[in-house]
């Protein structure tokens, strides 16, 4: 069977003999008998070589963050605790993760634009690295639990550029955004910022998410390096720290292309030279989430009826959106496509049908793919969702309609 060329893609990290999933060295059918279906399997390996193509494109100067919310498993992040310089995380609960995996706290950023005054509280008491900042009112609250705890927390500032990240799958900075401070109101804000007990490191920009074109990407980097060094001329501190988000995507749909990592580096190590000397105190951030663990997890189910109604033809497997809301379009996406699904079980079978693969719910948002070719099935065969890794497990309504949740699995090959 031809395959289309993403999921070629998403199939290159993993071996494929006599038509079957291979992982870890194990047949998918030994994996499926030993825990049950459905289930997510991680395979780590596949993680560290993501690190590792970053760190040999990219300049020495950038450090890599993992932002835990693309997958938050205790298991996954005691995977990343030495690979990559630091954590951003999105919540209190985060930070207990990497803390519980043995991160430490003072390598962890941590955002978002509505923490309470506990997780505030919870982030000075522990020593985050850098509280980034997301309204003028956060740091009243911040200095009141300073004071407190007779602490001096760090801080960043979260800029809202008034420019975007074209491309992107998701849009989190320019024109009006809960997201981090107006550009315009910085100024102000930062000619008060001493008058507060905080110690201000830096700024931290971040404008979107699943983008998969190298220029709009190091586009938006340069944008946000003029930014701060013009409101870094503003500060009464030099800056310790340059957040320069991310937003680094992978191929999930027919006609996405694998991102120019490579391009990225290059113009990046361009930028550093003019920056770095500009920013001699500064440590420069890009913070990942799906880039490096989107492609090392898979979703597997098994097929428990194919059912024909009125000339279509359906797999009914035994999991769903209630385990992998991303599959089923319902995260994020404008127009429903379909995610890299394959027949673990028959993986390049020629004999092809087009089917719809929907899960067991009692809801017709459960189609996890529509109008695809697979290799003929049966009962009891197993479909594979590629590319699971990242906003998987923890981005579905797992309690949706009481269905038990699926294990998950961590591998090294
Ligand atoms: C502030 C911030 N950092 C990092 C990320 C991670 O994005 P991704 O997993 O696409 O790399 C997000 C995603 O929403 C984010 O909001």
């Amino acid at each position: 069977m031809i395959q289309s060329k993403v999921i070629q893609g998403s199939l290159k990290n993993f071996e494929v003999k006599e038509n079957q999933l291979i992982i870890a060295g194990k047949k998918l059918t030994d994996w499926a008998t030993g825990y049950g279906t459905p289930f997510y399997l991680y395979d780590h390996s596949i993680i560290r070589k993501k690190i590792s193509l970053f760190r040999q494109c990219m300049p020495p100067e950038i450090k890599l963050f993992y932002a835990a919310k693309a997958n938050p498993s205790i298991k996954l992040l005691k995977g990343m605790v030495g690979l990559v310089d630091g954590f951003d995380a999105a919540s209190a609960g985060e930070i207990k993760a990497i803390i519980t995996s043995g991160g430490n706290p003072e390598t962890v950023s941590f955002a978002g634009p509505g923490k309470t005054i506990d997780e505030l509280s919870y982030a000075v008491q522990v020593g985050i690295g850098s509280i980034n900042i997301e309204s003028e009112r956060e740091l009243e609250l911040i200095a009141e639990v300073a004071k407190r705890q007779n602490k001096i927390p760090k801080i960043s500032i979260r800029i809202n550029p008034d420019f975007e990240l074209h491309g992107s799958g998701v849009k989190m900075g320019g024109g009006a955004k809960q997201f981090g401070i107006d550009a315009e109101r910085i100024p102000g804000l930062l000619g008060k910022i001493s008058n507060f007990p905080v110690k201000f490191q830096g700024f931290h920009i971040y404008t979107g998410s699943q983008n998969l074109s190298a220029d709009s990407i190091t586009d938006v980097m340069e944008q946000s390096l003029k930014l701060c060094l013009q409101l870094a001329g503003e500060a009464s501190e030099s800056i310790r720290m340059l957040n320069l988000g991310g937003g680094f995507g992978i191929p999930y749909f027919n006609k996405d292309e694998e991102l120019d990592i490579s391009a990225i580096g290059s113009r990046l190590a361009s930028l550093i030279q003019i920056y770095k000397p500009k920013f001699p105190n500064a440590v420069f951030v890009i913070e990942l989430g799906r880039y490096l663990v989107g492609e090392s997890g898979i979703y597997v189910t098994k097929i428990l009826y194919k059912k024909k109604s009125r000339g279509k033809t359906f797999l009914i497997t035994d999991g769903g959106m209630n385990h992998h809301l991303a599959a089923s379009g319902n995260f994020g996406q404008v127009l429903r496509k379909n995610f890299p699904i394959i027949m673990g079980t028959n993986v390049s079978g020629s004999e092809c049908e087009q089917v719809d693969v929907v899960g067991p719910l009692c809801t017709p948002l459960d189609l996890l793919g529509s109008k695809i070719d697979l290799p003929k099935s049966r009962e009891g065969d197993l479909i594979v969702f590629m590319n699971s890794g990242a906003y998987g497990y923890s981005a579905s309504p797992l309690l949706f309609l009481g269905h038990e949740p699926p294990r998950e699995i961590f591998v090294q090959s």
